[in-house]
């Protein structure tokens, strides 16, 4: 039996779902999963709590027809996993928030459970841009949760002596990208908007960007990180600077000891323009 290419990415995508899933059910110390007799695990995700109110279904159908509606060959997870999500957001951020969430900008829209609007307190001194939210993220609508999540924060706490709660984290592309890919220029474009305006409602001292796309998102560059890391450059009068992904040192564990410079310099900076800890 032969797929097709569209048919092996839904498979991909069913998988690293499952995974984020099962990966998410652990963080919250459920052990086994109950089979309910559909067989689908409709009844775990009404555990989770809601804070914020989801768009509706109406909502959901119209987002759908204003851009690249789905195919037929494509069914998406049904309604009881989507938009469940337990994210704070600081009232100034609220109206930009819910913008984020009726978004049809880009073809990612017909790909997300949540919009992964982003994260943290409005008085935080350092904004970390990402690149996308993986299928664990696009679950939880939360930036930054699962290993990844994980070794952030690890490395928020070990080198800077920052909380996660201490900073906004945000990324460059608000919505999933099918198949977990680096997100597009149509995906960056779409999304540019929202982290700009999320920069300039929380007023950083700092801005921290992992990876290449936030640096585009963020410094208009076309220079890979590489590239670009070990110095500072701008956004308006904020210093910013670029280093690796988490998801990169997971992948390349090699690459710990320069981001580990990196963040050292970014420490230096925070002290520097009296970030808060
Ligand atoms: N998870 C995110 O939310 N962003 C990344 O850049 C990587 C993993």
């Amino acid at each position: 039996m032969s797929l097709e290419r569209s048919q092996l990415e839904q498979l991909s995508d069913l998988v690293a779902e499952t995974k984020a899933l099962l990966l998410a059910e652990k963080a919250r110390g459920v052990l086994y999963l109950p089979v309910s007799s559909e067989g689908n695990l409709g009844d775990l995700s009404a555990e989770v709590s809601v804070s914020q109110s989801a768009p509706s279904d109406a909502a959901y159908k119209h987002k759908k027809t204003s851009y690249s509606p789905r195919r037929k060959s494509e069914p998406k997870a049904d309604v009881a996993s989507r938009n469940i999500t337990d994210i704070v957001v600081p009232s100034a951020l609220k109206g930009l928030y819910e913008e984020s969430r009726d978004c049809t900008n880009c073809i990612n829209c017909n790909e997300r459970k949540n919009v992964v609007f982003g994260e943290g307190s409005l008085d935080s001194d350092l904004f970390i841009i990402g690149e996308a939210p993986s299928a664990i993220e696009d679950m939880r609508g939360k930036p930054f949760v699962g290993p990844i999540g994980e070794m952030l924060n690890k490395m928020l706490v070990n080198v800077l002596g920052l909380t996660r709660d201490k900073v906004y984290l945000v990324n460059a592309v608000k919505c999933r990208v099918r198949g977990g890919k680096a997100p597009g220029a149509d995906a960056l474009h779409a999304c540019n908007s929202y982290t700009r305006r999320q920069i300039d409602i929380v007023k950083p001292k700092v801005i921290l960007c992992l990876g290449d796309s936030a640096a585009k998102v963020v410094l208009k560059e076309s220079r890979g990180v590489e590239e670009m890391r070990g110095t500072w450059h701008s956004y308006g009068e904020v210093p910013v600077l670029v280093s690796y992904n988490p998801a990169h040192l997971l992948k390349h564990p090699e690459f710990k000891r320069m981001v580990f410079n990196d963040l050292k310099i970014l420490s230096s900076k925070y002290d520097e323009v009296g970030g808060v800890k």
